[in-house]
């Protein structure tokens, strides 16, 4: 039987975020927002008071949850911190690590004979490891992790670095897992060990995942 959360408060993120570079232009990732909205979804079903911090993407709000759009790195983190406490945050959008220095009031445009174009990014602040350092902080914090490769060995560095109680650790750049794909499989790695998910569709490794969550803050 899934575990209740009843009277537990979720703050979760989805979704991709867009760093402009100019009013026509931006740097963005792959995520859809899937793998977030799924655990909005099932945790609101579950009796969860849920706030969604969702960043560009095509999905309908899951019934019960209450959703704040976000374009960038900076907003989310915004909107995150604002919506602070909670019991638990998870981390599931792809939050740019870095940002244009400075974007660009006009549309850039090309110079006769140029053919190299040098962006200049700095580092957007880390959300998660914020929320994980402050004062408010959730009684659980638990992150995702997208890699390409070693896969468990760069999430435990994410978990460690960024003291989480749990990371989520999912292959990307593959078909039928990560970005986009309405399935997954994740590795979800805490101080002990760690317990394989899947692969599975989204909505079925959220509600797995969120028994862990449920246990944890029972
Ligand atoms: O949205 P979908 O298409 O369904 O795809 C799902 C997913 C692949 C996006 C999701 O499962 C996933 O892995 N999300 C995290 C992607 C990511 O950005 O991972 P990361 O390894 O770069 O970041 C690690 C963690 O730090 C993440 O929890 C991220 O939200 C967080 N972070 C990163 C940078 C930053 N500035 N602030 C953050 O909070």
């Amino acid at each position: 039987m899934s575990a209740g959360l009843a009277g537990r408060r979720l703050l979760v993120s989805a979704g991709p975020t867009y760093e402009d570079l100019d009013p026509a232009r931006f740097l963005g990732n792959r995520s859809s927002g899937k793998m977030g909205f799924a655990i909005a979804a099932v945790a609101a079903a579950r009796g969860a008071q849920v706030v969604l911090v969702a960043g560009p993407v095509h999905l309908a709000t899951p019934a019960g949850v209450q959703r704040i759009d976000v374009r960038s790195a900076a907003q989310m983190h915004a909107a995150v911190m604002q919506a602070l406490p909670c019991d638990a945050y998870i981390g599931a959008a792809a939050v740019a690590d870095f940002t244009p220095r400075a974007p660009s009031a006009q549309k850039i445009k090309k110079q006769p004979g140029q053919d190299v174009l040098v962006l200049e990014l700095v580092k957007t602040r880390d959300i998660l490891a914020e929320v994980a350092a402050s004062a408010q902080r959730p009684r659980l914090v638990v992150g995702f992790a997208a890699e390409t490769e070693r896969v468990a060995d760069y999430a435990r560095a994410k978990l460690e670095r960024k003291r989480l109680d749990l990371i989520c650790a999912n292959q990307v750049g593959q078909a039928g897992c990560g970005f986009e794909s309405d399935d997954n499989a994740l590795l979800v790695i805490d101080a002990a060990g760690a317990r394989a998910l899947g692969p599975a569709p989204k909505a079925e490794l959220a509600g797995q995942l969120l028994d862990i969550v449920a246990e944890r803050l029972a």
